[in-house]
């Protein structure tokens, strides 16, 4: 079983590689649009599933409020600009320059996640029930890629 972190780790190294197969695409092309659906579902998934596993642990101590009440703040950052996004033409230029924009500021993100937080939470959460939080975040990842999908499904139904 992994541990909480690695399961995150994990999930971050796809998103980095995703982030550079996208920036490799070209405007409407099905490459574009295949990569940024895969990223654009596991990254929501990832977010909403560590908030309501991981960081829900962490702001239950006080000494863990301030890196979660910043990475819960950047998540909903993070959210408005892939939805901005998502309202733009692949094939417009102004794609690609949101999108540099996100890769930027979502690349930060996760490095502050892994250099930052995850220290503190080892300190504040502690070494026991780690796996128990890892698969509840898979659990929950799950769950919540269904929910996205269904929301997706509406949009287009509207
Ligand atoms: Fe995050
Ligand atoms: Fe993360």
């Amino acid at each position: 079983m992994s541990t909480i972190y690695e399961t995150l780790k994990k999930d971050h190294d796809r998103h980095r590689k995703l982030l550079a197969t996208i920036a490799d695409t070209q405007g409407a092309s099905d490459e574009r649009k295949k990569a940024w659906d895969d990223f654009y579902y596991d990254v929501s998934a990832h977010a909403a599933a560590e908030e309501e596993t991981f960081y829900s642990k962490l702001m239950a101590k006080e000494d863990g409020q301030p890196e979660g009440r910043h990475s819960v703040a950047e998540h909903k950052e993070l959210d408005d600009m892939m939805e901005e996004l998502n309202e733009i033409e692949f094939s417009s230029p102004a794609w690609l320059q949101k999108f540099k924009d996100l890769r930027h500021r979502y690349e930060h993100h996760m490095e502050e996640e892994e250099d930052d937080v995850f220290p503190v939470a080892k300190d504040v959460i502690g070494k026991d029930g780690n796996e128990k939080i890892g698969s509840a975040f898979e659990k929950r990842k799950e769950d919540e890629i269904e929910l996205v999908e269904e929301k997706a499904e509406e949009k287009l139904e509207e």
